[in-house]
């Protein structure tokens, strides 16, 4: 009996200990703590965050909850399972929103490694440079909180930060220099989009110091200079890159972005390039999406891009591709099995007329649009075999044109 009960308790230590080591490993974001289910505030974050709650206005009332002793039980503020400190502070707006100033008190939270303070309403205040102190964030979203003025290079100190959104911020939001950038060495995700940077010139070689950038976003940024290639290329685990509605008016080829055969995700519509349909598009194996519209490239598309078989839309109305229907359908990815979703080609200068029978890379087609084209002919009958069509746009502005 004693034994038994000895050889249980033993089982139990052995549990707890090994409930212990599992915890210590998955670290603070997974694990219970294994006394203590629900962690409990710490004091000093208490104090720290009604400090910053005291700076702030709060119309809606969105942070009624921060009231009693347990701050780790009040709205939008994550405690760790495993230290009870405050890891996590999350008071993303959503349609309602809150205003006021933001307290340096913050600082109090010196486990913070998550803060997202998107779609507010901060449009009297400049982003506060302390932010850059908060040392331990991984993930910072400032995105649509209307900040004004610059852009702090006190960010650049946040040298554990794996994503940062910048995006739409404000209409006034800018940055001169963003230079600060290329000491985030683990950053992962980067939106700077809706930012004014107007003034850069070499923007691009700040952002190639990030050897772990996976997603890239400077859509609306004013930019007016890309190079045209980068020699040595750091950016090897770029899967997105958005640049699309920038003013960067510049030949096609060469291009620095074509070499990127990481970049799943490519947009480049609304920025005046200019010329052939690029080669290089053909090397870019690993792309699904790619967004040329609203540009001025000529010719037919590559021969080469029959290579691309992961390749799910290819979008590029606006453009001047000419040349027939036909020759550019045999172009297009031909696999097993055939991926290509989206083909929206409208506004081109596409001739002659579709062929009679179905080319296999449209077999999975959901969206078909070459509306505005020069087409002539009948509506083949195929279309009615693609399963998977959901939008189909053949029409035509141009009287006496298309289909009949
Ligand atoms: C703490 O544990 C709960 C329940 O398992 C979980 O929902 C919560 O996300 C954890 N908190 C943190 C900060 O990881
Ligand atoms: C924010 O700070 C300004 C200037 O210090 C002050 O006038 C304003 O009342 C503060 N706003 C709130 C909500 O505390
Ligand atoms: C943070 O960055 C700013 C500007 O980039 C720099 O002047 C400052 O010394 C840095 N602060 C710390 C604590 O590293
Ligand atoms: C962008 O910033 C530049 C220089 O800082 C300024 O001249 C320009 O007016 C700004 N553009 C917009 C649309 O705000
Ligand atoms: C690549 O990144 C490393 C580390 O961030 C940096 O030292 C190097 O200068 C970068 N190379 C180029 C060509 O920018
Ligand atoms: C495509 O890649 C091959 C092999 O890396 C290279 O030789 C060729 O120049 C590339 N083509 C274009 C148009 O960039
Ligand atoms: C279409 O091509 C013709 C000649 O090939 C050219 O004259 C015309 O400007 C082009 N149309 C558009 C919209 O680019
Ligand atoms: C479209 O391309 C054709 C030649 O392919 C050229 O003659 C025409 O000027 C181009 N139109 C525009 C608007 O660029």
């Amino acid at each position: 009996m004693d034994t038994l009960h000895f050889a249980c308790i033993q089982i139990v230590i052995a549990l707890l200990l090994f409930t212990h080591a599992k915890s210590t490993i998955e670290g603070s974001t997974s694990a219970l703590h294994p006394n203590d289910a629900i962690p409990s505030c710490v004091a000093g974050e208490k104090s720290a965050l009604l400090a910053f709650r005291a700076g702030l206005s709060d119309p809606a009332n969105l942070l009624s909850s921060w009231k009693g002793d347990d701050c780790c039980r009040w709205k939008g503020v994550y405690c760790s399972n495993r230290t009870g400190h405050v890891v996590r502070l999350d008071l993303h707006g959503n349609g309602q929103a809150l205003a006021g100033n933001i307290s340096s008190s913050l600082l109090g939270l010196h486990h913070l490694r998550y803060l997202d303070l998107s779609h507010n309403r901060f449009d009297k205040v400049h982003i506060p440079e302390f932010i850059g102190s908060i040392n331990n964030l991984r993930y910072l979203d400032l995105s649509g909180s209307l900040f004004i003025g610059r852009i702090p290079p006190q960010l650049g100190n946040l040298s554990n930060l794996r994503y940062l959104n910048l995006g739409y911020i404000s209409d006034t939001t800018y940055s001169t220099d963003i230079t600060w950038l290329s000491r985030l060495t683990s950053l992962e995700h980067l939106d700077m989009s809706g930012l004014n940077l107007s003034t850069l010139v070499h923007w691009l070689p700040s952002v190639n110091m990030l050897p772990t950038l996976k997603v890239l976003r400077v859509t609306n940024c004013l930019l007016k200079n890309s190079p045209d290639s980068l020699l040595l290329s750091n950016l090897t685990s770029l899967e997105t890159l958005d640049l699309s509605e920038n003013h960067l008016h510049k030949h096609s080829r060469p291009n620095w972005f074509w070499d990127l055969t990481s970049l799943k995700y490519l947009y480049i519509s609304g920025n005046d390039f200019y010329g052939p349909f690029p080669d290089g598009i053909g090397n870019m194996t690993s792309i699904v999406e790619l967004d040329l519209s609203d540009n001025n490239l000529v010719g037919m598309i590559p021969s080469n891009m029959k290579n691309l078989c992961k390749l799910e839309s290819l979008v590029s109305f606006r453009n001047n591709i000419s040349g027939s229907i036909a020759e550019l359908l045999h172009r297009l990815p031909n696999c097993s099995p055939n991926k290509l979703q989206d083909l929206s080609l409208s506004d081109n200068n596409l001739t002659g007329s579709l062929p009679t029978t179905l080319v296999e890379p449209l077999r999975n087609l959901n969206q078909l649009d070459l509306s505005d084209n020069k087409l002539t002919g009948h509506v083949p009958v195929w279309i009615g075999e693609l399963k998977q069509l959901t939008n189909l746009d053949l029409s035509s502005k141009q009287p006496g044109r298309g289909h009949t």
